[in-house]
């Protein structure tokens, strides 16, 4: 019990399955977890045991899950197997608990992620029952030293009725003092101006508050966070990275940007830790990020001495980034800061800071709107996640995707996306490996010349310039974002129609 100093809370220590025997079917579950880390470890196995044993004796047990976005298979992926979820909140990229939303067996809820701790307390989704939250330690005092993520776990620890806390020794005791919570947020009408200027800003408290009245569990685990094995960057994504780092060469030569840039924040995977690495080779210095997720490509930066801080809400590391950063946590002290996602994922915030944000899209139509979200405009990914919180409160905005999917079988630029997430009025810059498409201050039937000559796949270009054509054509009082509304729908039937998907 080391790292459980508080006498009050120490009574309350449990097995994980005694700790699940106190949830209950139909409870709302305010889960901790951001991409792969700071989920708990225990008790939602042990729950998922104890709805799989209540459904061989026929009686109904599901419960609702509301974390910060996606969890670890422990969770998301061991309640899906036992069909114990009946609804999710706010974004997700479990392949099983994928399947069961787009079955229609699990009512998901896809929100922007700066939206969901308001939200909750608005009381637009119910009543929260129980929060299960990971933390480091436990200090005298009963506050809470966070975890790898911060997400939402300070709403839920304060929105809900009871609370079951899961204490990970396999976390460094040393994560105190990388976390400001702010506590300064409160509903409309009295919220005051948030007094951020700097992503390094300290505006709150290393700790997490909980009432321990409330606390009806303490769970002691040993268990290490997902972590994802990143490929390295291909030539593709090298490829993009280098357009994109071009690009801001540019505008720092045409004084649209300082030479330090402004704060990054890149989404999850592959082609963002492309442009991190592509940073690292360029002659960037001094730079600053204000993003959702810290991967190794944020790491690698820091070691070189390019970034000189970072804020975050979570880590997202590779198991290499991972024990990179546990073997030298000293030295990353003081560089990065993980705040509550409602913070690090503030429109306010982002636009006073002027954040570039970069991120990933599956499709990109030919007037800028784009779609991050869908596969045929109705399977459902992963979720918009904080891609609209950053783009579109962004100085300047990054979508960036091959020009091409399925073995180069779908084109990624169409006539009309299949599902918008961002609209044409967000969207600033396009990026595939054909080539980048700066859509800043022109109208749509420009925007269209653009894209299609800069970012699609050449199979496809002939197709869709004929397409615009057409358009044009077919109605010369209407020409101001012209469709051809059969056909541009027709576009993704095709690809259903040819077995593509
Ligand atoms: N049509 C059909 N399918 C497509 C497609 C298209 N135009 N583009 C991509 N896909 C499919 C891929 O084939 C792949 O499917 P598979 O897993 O069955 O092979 C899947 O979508 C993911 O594509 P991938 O090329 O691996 O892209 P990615 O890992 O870079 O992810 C997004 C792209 C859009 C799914 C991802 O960036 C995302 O979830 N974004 C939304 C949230 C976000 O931006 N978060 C960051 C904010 S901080």
């Amino acid at each position: 019990m080391a790292r459980i100093d508080c006498p009050i809370l120490r009574e309350q220590v449990m097995s994980a399955e005694e700790a699940a025997s106190l949830i209950r079917p139909g409870d709302a579950l305010g889960i901790s977890g951001f991409t792969g880390a700071g989920f708990p470890k225990a008790v939602p196995v042990a729950l998922a045991d104890r709805i799989s044993a209540a459904h061989e004796r026929g009686e109904p047990f599901r419960v609702g899950l509301w974390s910060g976005a996606s969890t670890g298979p422990e969770v998301d992926g061991q309640l899906a197997r036992v069909d114990g979820v009946d609804r999710r909140l706010p974004y997700n990229s479990d392949p099983d608990l994928r399947r069961l939303i787009n079955d229609g067996t699990v009512d998901y809820l896809d929100a922007h992620l700066s939206h969901t701790a308001q939200q909750a307390w608005f009381g637009f989704y119910g009543k929260l029952d129980v929060a299960i939250v990971e933390v480091a330690a436990i200090l005298p005092n009963g506050l809470l030293v966070p975890g790898t993520s911060v997400g939402n776990n300070k709403t839920w620890l304060e929105v809900a009725d009871r609370v079951i806390l899961e204490v990970n020794r396999w976390l460094p005791r040393d994560l105190e003092g990388f976390h400001d919570v702010y506590y300064g947020t409160a509903l409309p009408p009295h919220r005051s101006p948030i007094q951020l200027t700097h992503p390094l800003q300290r505006i709150g408290d290393p700790y997490l508050r909980v009432d321990p009245a409330k606390v009806i569990a303490v769970v002691e685990t040993d268990a290490p966070d997902r972590n994802t094995p990143l490929s390295p960057p291909d030539d593709l994504s090298r490829s993009m990275a280098a357009e994109l780092v071009d690009f801001l060469r540019n505008e720092v030569s045409a004084g649209r940007m300082p030479a330090r840039l402004l704060p990054l924040q890149s989404g999850v995977g592959n082609v963002a830790n492309a442009v991190m690495e592509g940073l690292l080779h360029a002659e960037f210095e001094h730079l600053t990020s204000y993003t959702e997720v810290i991967q190794d490509g944020l790491l690698d930066l820091l070691d070189a001495g390019r970034l000189r801080s970072v804020s975050a809400t979570s880590f997202g590391l590779s198991p290499d980034g991972q024990q990179r950063f546990l073997e030298n946590l000293g030295s990353y002290k003081g560089k990065i800061l993980l705040r509550s996602e409602e913070i690090s994922n503030h429109p306010e915030l982002i636009r006073r800071l002027g954040v570039i944000a970069i991120n990933g899209m599956i499709e990109a139509d030919i007037y800028g709107n784009v779609n991050s979200t869908h596969v045929m405009g109705s399977s459902i990914m992963n979720g918009i996640g904080g891609s609209g919180d950053f783009a579109r409160n962004a100085y300047l905005n990054f979508f960036v995707s091959p020009s091409c999917a399925k073995g180069g079988a779908i084109s990624s630029i169409v006539p009309m996306v299949s599902h918008v997430d961002h609209t044409e009025h967000d969207v600033h810059v396009l990026v595939t490996e054909q080539g980048i498409a700066d859509l800043r201050g022109l109208s749509p039937s420009a925007r269209a010349e653009r894209i299609i000559d800069r970012c699609a796949h050449p199979d496809y270009k002939e197709a869709l310039r004929d397409y615009v054509a057409r358009a044009r054509a077919a109605r010369p009082h209407a020409r101001h974002t012209p469709h051809l509304l059969d056909e541009a729908l027709g576009w993704h039937a095709r690809y259903l129609r040819e077995g593509h998907m």
